[in-house]
């Protein structure tokens, strides 16, 4: 049975989860007591928060756990609904399960409350957290809340006031090309430490696209650096190292932003991309320290105005300018 990796290895226990050990210890310890606190996961993408919330339902609740634990994406409906359930014009309701009605249903073992698992929490906008937090207290005892999300500062403050806050950390390089390397083994796959590495470097700490990435690799048959490389796309890698030397070492803006239009209108990347990308170039890069830091922030900068919504088109050139100036600085 072909089955996608990401779901046959992640981990079914609190040990078997990689890194963030300070949170694995605070938890088993709850689940120790038999009993949890509400919950803040904040952290960035595959670095373990779902994971971790399943396993601990497992061994809190054993074989029951799926009766007792519920998973609710708050971002495909941002608003209200996911909290009180939706009724329609003529007031049936739409079949979604809401937080409400979950919360409403008795906890269906000895513990005595079931967890409400609520992913991108953080894009539930303010109103909707305010619903939350009412039922979180009309609930609170049969029912423990974690809140999943990217930031915790874009969840409100009487609902942060009332939950544990636990930071999930991107997983270190070293960590994860380990974490790789043994799964290609459990594989069968002939796979190198450079090619750990590789899945490693693209990844950002980010296991899932780790794991994702793997597999790609293990379809295709080629497991050299070369290729993990360009199956995850990062065939661009090239193109942005040489975005970096065109502004940095030759400081000659027309070519700079001609590299940039190629990578939006040939290669279809959005602003974002192009700015994490240049970040991660950079970083692998042996420019020197003072100007790499310099573009650092530029980068950092550019990240922010376009996350606030300016435009691609401009930011882009905003950094082209800035780093064509670090450039003639520091030469
Ligand atoms: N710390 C970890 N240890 C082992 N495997 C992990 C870890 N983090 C993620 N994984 C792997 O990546 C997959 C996705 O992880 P998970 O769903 O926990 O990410 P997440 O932090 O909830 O991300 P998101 O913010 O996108 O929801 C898991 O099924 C597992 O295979
Ligand atoms: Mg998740």
């Amino acid at each position: 049975m072909n089955q996608i990796w990401i779901e046959k290895y992640r981990p079914a226990n609190l040990s078997g989860i990689i890194g963030q050990k300070g949170n694995v210890e605070k938890l088993k310890s709850f689940v120790k007591t038999g009993d949890l606190p509400h919950m803040i996961f904040a952290g960035p993408a595959g670095t373990g928060k779902t994971t971790a919330a399943m396993a601990m339902a497992i061994e809190l609740f054993g074989e029951a756990w799926k009766e007792n634990f519920l998973e609710l994406n708050a971002s495909n409906n941002r608003g209200i609904n996911v909290i009180r359930g939706h009724e329609d014009r003529d007031g049936r309701m739409d079949g979604m399960v809401s937080v409400k009605d979950y919360a409403r249903i008795m906890p269906s073992n000895p513990r005595g409350f079931k967890i409400i698992f609520l992913d991108e929490a953080d894009q539930l906008t303010p109103e909707a957290q305010a619903a939350l937090r009412r039922t979180m207290e009309i609930y609170s005892t049969t029912t423990r809340f974690i809140f999943s999300c990217n930031y915790s500062s874009q969840i409100i403050p009487p609902i942060q006031s009332r939950c544990v806050v636990l930071r999930f950390r991107p997983i270190p390089d070293a960590e994860l090309s380990e974490h790789v390397l043994e799964i290609a083994g459990n594989e069968g796959m002939k796979f190198s430490k450079e090619s750990a590495d590789a899945v490693a470097d693209i990844s950002n700490g980010d296991m899932r696209s780790a794991i994702n990435l793997l597999q790609a690799a293990q379809y295709s048959g080629d497991y050299s650096p070369s290729k993990i490389y360009e199956i995850a796309g990062t065939a661009e890698v090239k193109e942005f190292d040489r975005v970096l030397i065109m502004a940095l070492e030759h400081m000659d803006f027309k070519k700079t932003a001609e590299l940039v239009d190629h990578l939006i209108i040939d290669k279809g990347l959005s602003g974002i991309d192009i700015v994490r990308g240049l970040h991660s170039a950079l970083r692998r890069s042996g420019i020197e320290p003072l100007k790499k830091s310099e573009a650092i922030m530029a980068i950092a900068d550019t990240e922010f105005r376009l996350v606030e919504g300016g435009s691609d088109k401009i930011q882009l050139d905003y950094l082209v300018s800035r780093l064509v100036r670090i450039g003639s600085q520091f030469n």
